[in-house]
């Protein structure tokens, strides 16, 4: 057997062609997830546990990218993550948060704490139906200093609200007048059925690009595992409002994960987007299409923490990888994902320019502001935790969660194909985002593209030298 030869991103450049394109404005960066979403920019984030929750879904869905809400939590707290992306710059909530008159500060704040908002509604149950009764503003709270003290007896009592038919401009006229925060919509029954609240309306005037669903809520994605709760997970995700579902496993050309997309094709129907993978052979994607898969995701070991193919000896250099699977998918008319690998702006334009249609970024956004978990100050340097979702620290954490829900005995015994450590503290990812598209913008224009169309047909690519390389990178410069 003569293996040939498989390529990565840093063994190539593309090749400058005569181009009429004088600005990266000029460019078009839109680009198919699946065969039903499109976004404004081709850029995920992964569906890691130290890369997206809500915070990061909600980022990446105002740049007009989305986010793909990690699997490695209970049914219930992955739901949750999907509703806060849902709730966030939808200028009407219609499920917002609410406590009750008889608990504590202390109580209140935790929870406003917890679910990030600086404020809450108090309502009564009376006949099954909420009845607001106060709202609990930051104002009420400032110089309370005794947490034991009912809301009761703190919230603003007098109240404006609004009929929930109320048009936008009315509600910003009220919140104006008023120099209120928040305008809760009552029934002329007199139930709480909505909220409007300024930062939402502010934020949605800020992102005018956000990608969207038909409701004006934010896109966000979520992934499932190829286990016995799938269908139930899938079913809480797409009513909480998921938008797409991804299949997450690290072999996607699995019976398991072939059964697993028929399945949910079969139980959903055609109302569910599902992202298949991963994958990085032409065959792979041929089998998922047919099982039911609306979008792919490729990519076997090229991730910054991955380890697969050390511990495996398995998977594709990735541009190869791309290469492949573009033709067929080309074929089928299928969209997909080049997940890994993408360490800067010139690796998201090879992908792109090898055939895929956008990108999943994880170690890149693992250290901004949005990711979960804090930064740590190290003697000055701040940094974030990353770790691949088949590292030993990741695994065995799914081990306790599943636990906890019941849903697995057994002990962790699988060997790691992940790795875990410290990445550099990056600011928020918007800056990271821009960067990236700026970059891309740029390689299109090089190439006299306006769009990933004439970006992929103008692509040509030159391998280089291990001197090439070096002269690629800065040198000569202290
Ligand atoms: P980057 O390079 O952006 O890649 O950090 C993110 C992608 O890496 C994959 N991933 C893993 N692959 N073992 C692996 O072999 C792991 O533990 C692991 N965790 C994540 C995943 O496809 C992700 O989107």
């Amino acid at each position: 057997m003569d293996p040939r030869l498989g390529l990565t991103f840093d063994d190539v450049l593309l090749l400058p062609r005569r181009s009429a394109v004088f600005s990266r404005k000029d460019v078009s960066t839109r680009a198919r997830l699946t065969r039903n979403i499109t976004l404004d920019i081709p850029l995920i984030s992964a569906n890691m546990d130290t890369v997206t929750e809500s915070g990061m879904a909600r980022a990446m869905a105002r740049m007009g990218g989305i986010g793909i809400i990690h699997r490695f939590l209970s049914i219930e707290r992955e739901v949750e993550e999907v509703r806060k992306v849902k709730r966030a710059e939808n200028v009407i909530i219609e499920d917002p948060f609410t406590v009750h008159p008889d608990i504590t500060l202390g109580e209140a704040k935790s929870f406003m704490r917890r679910e990030g908002i600086s404020g809450v509604l108090v309502v009564k149950e009376k006949g099954g139906k909420r009845q607001l009764v106060g709202i609990l503003t930051r104002r009420d709270m400032l110089f309370e200093t005794n947490d034991a003290k009912k809301v009761s007896a703190l919230m603003t009592t007098k109240l404006v609200t609004a009929l929930p038919d109320i048009a936008l401009d009315k509600a910003k006229d009220l919140l104006h007048t008023h120099r209120i925060e928040k305008l809760p919509l009552v029934s002329a029954q007199g139930e709480l059925v909505g909220l409007i609240t300024l930062r939402d309306i502010l934020e949605r005037m800020e992102n005018p690009t956000s990608a969207k669903d038909k409701k004006g809520r934010l896109l966000v994605g979520a992934a499932v595992g190829v286990k016995e709760d799938t269908i139930e997970r899938t079913d809480q995700l797409l009513k909480a409002g998921a938008d797409v579902i991804v299949i997450d496993v690290a072999h996607g050309h699995n019976l398991r994960a072939i059964e697993t997309t028929k399945l949910l094709r079969k139980t959903f129907g055609p109302k569910i987007e599902i992202i298949a993978g991963n994958i990085a052979t032409p065959e792979a994607a041929r089998d998922l299409v047919k099982a039911g898969a609306d979008g792919l995701k490729v990519g076997i070991g090229p991730g910054a923490a991955c380890t697969t193919r050390i511990v495996t000896g398995v998977g594709v250099p990735q541009l190869t990888a791309i290469m492949d699977v573009a033709k067929e998918a080309k074929k089928l008319d299928v969209p997909f994902i080049a997940d890994g690998g993408i360490k800067n702006s010139g690796d998201l334009a090879k992908a792109i320019a090898a055939g895929a249609d956008t990108a999943m970024i994880g170690n890149l956004l693992a250290g901004t502001k949005e990711s979960p978990g804090e930064y740590i100050l190290d003697r000055g340097v701040a940094y974030k935790y990353y770790r691949g979702m088949a590292s030993y620290d990741a695994t065995s954490e799914k081990v306790r969660v599943d636990k906890e829900a019941g849903t697995r005995q057994d002990e962790f015994f699988r060997s790691p194909e992940g790795a875990s450590g410290r990445v550099s503290y990056r600011g928020e990812a918007a800056m990271v985002i821009t960067d990236l598209v700026g970059g891309l913008r740029s390689s299109m224009s090089y190439l006299g593209a306006r769009n990933f169309k004439e970006f992929q047909k103008n692509a040509e690519f030159i391998r280089m030298t291990d001197a090439g390389k070096v002269e690629s990178g800065p040198h000569g410069v202290k």
